[in-house]
């Protein structure tokens, strides 16, 4: 076995190239460190560009009378008041100055008459608040912060580099074990600040809009390096994914669509919000719209393929290929349907995870020393439930400020401290392990399990039963997954059996994390709903179940969150001028 490795030494790492970590990359490079980017995929391939219909924040360029404490209520109420109520005021106040820079880095937003960034509606946003480019905001978001980050003379890329192990010595994060897929070769990477920005873990289940790079690395590799993780039962089923054909369920129908005036009807044609959210209909939030979709199918009303209709198609053919280009392109040639002449199918798909690594409000760091995450991969912002378009935002605003603070204890340590050598062995030892075994496990057909376990176990409606079920389930595939090979060739040349068996290390210790917290949240709140309790109980509503590791395994302990100062309260009862849209093509 050839354990030899490279190393890398480096200021700020940091591991993820969606919108977080380059945000986070350009910040820290700005502040003067040497920033090394690890990328999972090619750079510029990150779920970050599946936020297709806009980034959420209070420019009032549609509304006039939008502002940053509109968007911070809305935020709270969305989340359930889970939220942590600091996040959610710096992402409301900091969010316009983010989305403007970003248009001066050279994002072309679709533009109002007058010359604006144009703002369209989305649910339970009181106001039109999200800046988009057509339907594909996050393509955009992207491609601008990747042109700023790869002029800059003090940052280095390392694409398709998977990391499998942090290293902290004396509660000091020190370095970080990865290799590249392309030829297997390991790498040691020392640094002196990481950066997590690896986003969420959609990929343990199977219905989903992620792909393949979401397996839960960061909130993983947070957990084992001695980080809290927190939330984790909170896991957002967008409520329109496509449902047909087979192999296209899950992929992603913008929220957009309702935001420009779909529909959604049952199979006898009922508008079917009516009954569950009269008010803001298909702009209700999140997991009201997937539940409502879900309640359907399961009355049986719902479509041919399990799902809803959603029309758009009472607009007409240009306004709906100006504003939808990519939804349009979608189902002409992935469903031969032609969204302009009638329906899509839809059904919820996994999108969106609100838990994850417990960070610091301001400055995105854990209680691992040294250790900053960013984005999806962190909790707190969107409590239980995130509202749609407040993830690109909140990659801005925590990107750049977790980037900045992650330099400042990079240029306040000294030199990089080194990952003690027995750990870098048993590291190495556990990660080329898959490939001595030849006769282990397929980690296909165990990721396959998990996936299937996850989806009947916690699906949008839970229950003690199937949670505990679910639980033990996820043991068992633990257990397997001590002796899993790679399910074909051993060697370590571009094999991906081998890098699924690394991905499901990491995904088993989320879906851990998500079954045991489900359990232990006894109520119903935002986007965690038990059949077994039905209501929200009050005596929860400021409880966060925070994951760690204890002696023996892991731990879910209840945390009183900090409570919302008065003014701040008096802003989320506010009542908010209503809006009347104007009706435009
Ligand atoms: O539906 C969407 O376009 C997704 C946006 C988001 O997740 O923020």
């Amino acid at each position: 076995m050839d354990t030899a490795y490279e190393t890398v030494e480096t200021d700020v790492l940091v591991i993820g190239a969606g919108g977080a970590g380059l945000r986070g990359a350009i910040a820290a490079a700005e502040s003067g460190c040497r920033v090394t980017v690890i990328c999972k995929s090619l750079l510029g391939k990150a779920h970050t560009v599946m936020a297709e219909g806009g980034m959420a924040a209070a420019l009032g360029n549609v509304a006039g009378q939008d502002s940053w404490e509109a968007h911070f209520a809305d935020t709270m109420k969305g989340g359930k008041l889970l939220n942590n109520w600091r996040m959610a005021e710096i992402h409301a106040q900091e969010a316009p100055d983010r989305v403007l820079e970003l248009e001066r880095w050279g994002a072309v937003f679709d533009r109002t008459h007058s010359g604006l960034i144009h703002q369209r509606p989305f649910g339970a946003h009181t106001y039109p608040r999200l800046a988009h480019i057509g339907d594909r905001t996050g393509l955009e978001l992207i491609r601008t912060l990747q042109d700023r980050l790869v002029h800059r003379q003090n940052v280095d890329v390392h694409m398709e580099v998977t990391v499998a192990r942090l290293f902290a010595s004396a509660g000091r994060i020190v370095g970080a074990l990865a290799y590249r897929r392309a030829d297997g070769g390991l790498l040691l990477y020392r640094a002196r600040a990481v950066l997590l920005a690896t986003g969420g873990a959609g990929r343990i289940y199977r219905v989903t809009s992620n792909s393949w790079e979401c397996t839960g690395d960061g909130t993983a590799l947070a957990y084992e390096v001695g980080a809290e993780l927190q939330d984790c039962e909170m896991v957002q089923f967008h409520p329109t994914g496509m449902v047909w054909p087979a192999g296209v369920r899950g992929i992603l129908v913008t929220e957009g669509v309702r935001g420009e005036g779909g529909v959604l009807r049952n199979k006898d044609g009922e508008r079917f919000m009516e009954r569950y959210d009269p008010e803001r209909m298909e702009l209700s939030s999140r997991d009201v719209v997937a539940r409502a979709i879900n309640s359907e199918v399961v009355a049986g009303r719902g479509t041919d393929h399990g799902g809803a209709y959603l029309d758009i198609s009472h607009k007409s053919p240009d306004y709906i290929r100006r504003k939808l280009p990519s939804m349009y392109e979608q189902f002409l040639k992935l469903a031969r349907v032609d969204i302009t002449k009638g329906p899509m199918e839809v059904a919820p798909t996994i999108h969106y995870y609100m838990g994850g690594v417990r960070v610091d409000p301001e400055t995105g760091a854990t209680r691992v020393g040294g250790l900053f995450a960013a984005g999806e991969v962190t909790s707190g912002l969107h409590g239980a439930n995130r509202l749609g378009g407040n993830s690109l935002t909140d990659l801005l605003v925590f990107g750049k400020r977790v980037g900045e603070a992650a330099a400042a204890h990079a240029l306040q340590h000294g030199k990089a401290g080194a990952p003690r050598s027995p750990e870098v062995a048993e590291a190495i030892a556990c990660l080329l392990g898959p490939l001595q075994r030849p006769e282990g496990e397929s980690p296909y057909r165990l990721q396959a399990e998990l996936q299937d376990l996850c989806s009947k176990y916690a699906p949008i409606i839970r229950d003690k039963p199937g949670l505990e079920e679910g639980l033990s389930r996820v043991a068992d595939l633990a257990e397997r997954s001590r002796t899993v090979g790679t399910g074909g060739p051993t060697g370590r040349v571009f094999n991906p059996g081998w890098h699924t068996a690394q991905d499901l290390r990491n995904m088993l210790v989320n879906a851990e994390a998500l079954f045991r917290s489900a359990l232990a949240r006894k109520e119903s709140r935002g986007a965690h709903t038990r059949s077994d309790y039905p209501n929200p109980d009050p005596s929860l509503a400021t409880l966060n179940y925070v994951v760690s590791e204890g002696t023996e395994g892991m731990t879910v302990q209840g945390i009183g969150a900090e409570p919302i100062p008065d003014g701040l309260v008096s802003i989320i009862n506010r009542s908010y001028e209503k809006y009347t849209p104007e009706e435009t093509e």
